[in-house]
């Protein structure tokens, strides 16, 4: 045997990982808690060991808190929120069933996508990026497409808008129709109440509002749709995410179905911990209360918000980049120099907006000076200098 060929790998691979440290002020994802990232680094344990069993059933009872939900099938995905999302669509959707997608920014286009490709008739109601939906709005649409599934996003990252739910559960149950709601960059962070709003199947991640790394996406399905996908003709077109295999695993036989993840389950229930020992309500306190002091504090030096008040995100925010001023080259600079991260525009808002993520861990006042600081003194050398904004 030839000795193995090391010609295709660079010196600098074979050194030790050497990450900087960074505040990650973007739409994701933000900087782990401490104990999260002792939690991941601990030995792993085998993922049937009845210790690891135990662990998987406390993460199950701390998601279903955070989520405020009773929801039996409650289980974080291995995978990211997208796997959770595109788990939501596979296992309910049958070829031809009708899913409306409400989108309102980058998230709702691609839960349309992925409806699609598991051979839904998506029909799709869009609002302009900044805005939410009314109930006439989608009462209209469902009683016009009769869904069977309504998709959409309750926080969404692209544009900094809450979607307001109020009535859209009982709209859906009146409809004979699924509600699924994408709650990636509200949960541990946004109120979130999935069966007081009667919400059937919901999902979202680890690396935002639980400060825990990216990597696992939680995903609940209530009994309606549950009901849904055991009455489906044929198998769950996923085998991966197919939710009747994983049950076996997740459920009481304890079945195998694939090796878990089980340093990201060890962080995540320890976010999960650290969230109920705050407090649901103290957690979404604290996110409101550091959002209101980014907000007065960029308004006051004169910048404009993209959402209005009462639809905006508590966990991001929209910022319109002035008119004359370097938008990329501000928030590079940010990162090069300061070390700290903030997102730039998605879709529609490319090029027109900043995103400022204040998640999870990092949803702290010190942070929140820190970067007003920074935008105050710093922020004038990449432009004209006055933050007058530009047309939306
Ligand atoms: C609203 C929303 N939905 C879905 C996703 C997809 O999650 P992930 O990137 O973890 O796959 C994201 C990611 O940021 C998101 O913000």
């Amino acid at each position: 045997m030839p000795p193995p060929k090391v010609s295709g790998l660079h010196r600098r691979s074979l050194e030790p990982i050497d990450t900087p440290s960074r505040l990650l002020l973007g739409p994701g994802p933000s900087n782990a808690h401490p104990t999260v990232l002792e939690a991941l680094s601990r030995t792993p344990i085998g993922h049937l060991d009845p210790l690891y069993v135990e662990l998987m059933g406390e993460v199950q009872e701390l998601l279903r808190y955070a989520w405020q939900t009773d929801n039996r099938l409650t289980i974080p995905m291995s995978g990211t929120g997208s796997a959770a999302m595109e788990a939501t669509l596979a296992n309910t959707i049958e070829p031809g069933d009708t899913v409306l997608v409400a989108i309102k920014g980058y998230f709702g286009l691609r839960l349309a996508d992925m409806a699609g490709r598991y051979r839904a008739n998506v029909v799709t109601i869009e609002k302009p990026w900044g805005e939410a939906f009314s109930l006439a709005e989608l009462e209209e649409a469902i009683t016009a497409h009769k869904p069977t599934i309504l998709a959409m996003v309750h926080a969404e990252t692209s544009t900094g808008v809450c979607q307001p739910m109020d009535g859209i559960g009982d709209l859906c149950r009146q409809h004979d129709c699924l509600l699924l709601l994408d709650t990636v960059t509200s949960l541990g962070g946004v109120p979130l109440f999935l069966d007081a709003w009667k919400v059937d199947l919901a999902y979202s991640c680890s690396q935002k509002g639980l400060s825990c790394p990216p990597g696992l996406g939680p995903f609940t399905m209530g009994p309606r749709a549950e009901a849904k996908m055991m009455g489906r003709e044929g198998k769950v077109p996923n085998w991966y995410l197919d939710v009747t295999l994983l049950n076996q695993y997740w459920g009481s036989d304890r079945v195998y179905h694939h090796t878990a993840p089980v340093n990201m389950n060890f962080g995540m229930r320890e976010a999960l911990r650290l969230l109920a020992e705050e407090g649901l309500e103290a957690a979404w306190a604290r996110h409101r209360g550091n959002a209101e002091r980014l907000w007065s504090g960029l308004e006051a030096l004169g910048l404009e918000l993209h959402v209005p008040e009462p639809l905006r995100l508590p966990t991001l925010t929209t910022v319109r980049i002035p008119e004359g001023v370097d938008g990329k080259a501000f928030s590079l600079h940010l990162l090069n120099k300061h070390g700290i991260e903030v997102g730039g525009g998605l879709g529609a808002l490319a090029g027109k907006v900043w995103r400022i993520g204040l998640m999870g861990y990092n949803s702290q006042p010190n942070n929140v000076d820190r970067l007003l600081n920074l935008f105050e003194t710093e922020l004038p050398a990449f432009g004209n200098g006055a933050p007058t904004t530009a047309a939306a």
